[in-house]
């Protein structure tokens, strides 16, 4: 029964705003990845086809996501020249005969917007997410790490299924959660849940890499989450936390404490999350989609297989 005075859930729909803006930030250094990442953003490196931002990109609009907010920083250029129409390579393509090659350029068309703006100093996640406040103002919105890929060539709706939670129950987040290792918590935000690990849970409290010992779960904050505007208050009162940087995780926190409901949603095992954060999770990435390419999977599985049962020669 809603009381008088309240909203019922239909009404809150029939009032909520369409979700169509993510934020995603791309301002890291990508040190982990060096050399590789000296001159290039690691967002731009390259899964099987497609850089890993494209993926991010096509995934969310898959999600309804029709405005792209890219918070970057220096060096970071080639993002923005990707998701631009290059008539140049169009018409050179045409010209000489190879109008096939145009479908691999059909991204560039697509109905999307996009915006840029700069994180001017290395100040974290939370206050990367921070600069973009002046461009949501007081709109829900997403936030998409650009350097995780959701599921196998991204096809996973992870979004949507977060965006139509936030709008049914009225939350201030909804955080997308993997469950991963014990060993490797220290690597995530990891989620306290308050009644159950169920597919949707109710946060009880989340901390940005706890110890082994320390974790509340193992469910990690798997790059995925929707707010409410009330993020950015959150944002404006968190602290420098873990590496003296400003944590996304630490406003949810707060968001949290402060009596606000928050989310969490698991991934399902037919979407993992891609970390392209680190060499090893790289290139296990990379040898993935390769083999899930449909021209050229097969072969690869081939060659991988009479390659794997040959010696290999020392790694360098
Ligand atoms: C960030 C977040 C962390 C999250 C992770 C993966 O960490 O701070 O909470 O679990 O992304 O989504 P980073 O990988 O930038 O250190």
């Amino acid at each position: 029964m809603t009381k008088p005075g309240e909203k019922s859930a239909q009404t809150r729909r029939s009032m909520s705003p369409t979700i169509d803006m993510a934020v995603i930030p791309v301002a890291g250094h990508g040190t982990r990845l060096l050399p590789a990442t000296k001159s290039q953003p690691k967002e731009m490196l390259s899964v099987g086809r497609k850089p890993v931002v494209q993926y991010v990109v096509e995934e969310l609009a898959q999600s309804g996501i029709e405005r792209m907010l890219f918070v970057t920083s220096r060096g970071k250029h080639s993002i923005e020249s990707h998701f631009d129409t290059d008539e140049s390579l169009t018409q050179y393509l045409r010209t000489t005969g190879r109008e096939e090659l145009l479908a691999d350029l059909a991204f560039e068309r697509k109905a999307i917007e996009y915006f840029y703006t700069r994180q001017r100093r290395q100040l974290g996640l939370g206050h990367a997410v921070l600069c973009a406040e002046s461009l949501i103002r007081d709109q829900p919105f997403v936030v998409a790490l650009g350097d995780s890929i959701i599921g196998v060539h991204a096809q996973s709706d992870i979004v949507q299924r977060m965006k139509e939670l936030f709008v049914k129950e009225g939350v201030d987040a909804v955080v997308a959660f993997e469950e991963v290792p014990r060993e490797e918590v220290f690597r995530y935000g990891i989620a306290q849940p308050k009644d159950g690990e169920a597919e949707t849970f109710e946060l009880a409290d989340v901390v940005e890499k706890p110890s082994v010992q320390d974790a509340p779960s193992r469910l990690a904050v798997a790059a995925r989450y929707v707010f409410s505007p009330r993020i950015f208050q959150m944002l404006h009162a968190t602290p420098p936390g873990k590496g003296g940087e400003i944590q996304l995780t630490d406003a949810i926190r707060q968001l949290i404490q402060r009596g606000h409901r928050c989310l969490g949603v698991r991934l399902r095992p037919d979407e993992p999350r891609f970390d392209i954060g680190n060499f090893e999770s790289y290139f296990q990435t990379f040898v993935e989609f390769a083999l899930a390419d449909r021209e050229y999977g097969p072969a690869l599985r081939q060659y991988l297989l009479a390659r794997l049962v040959k010696p290999s020669s020392p790694p360098e």
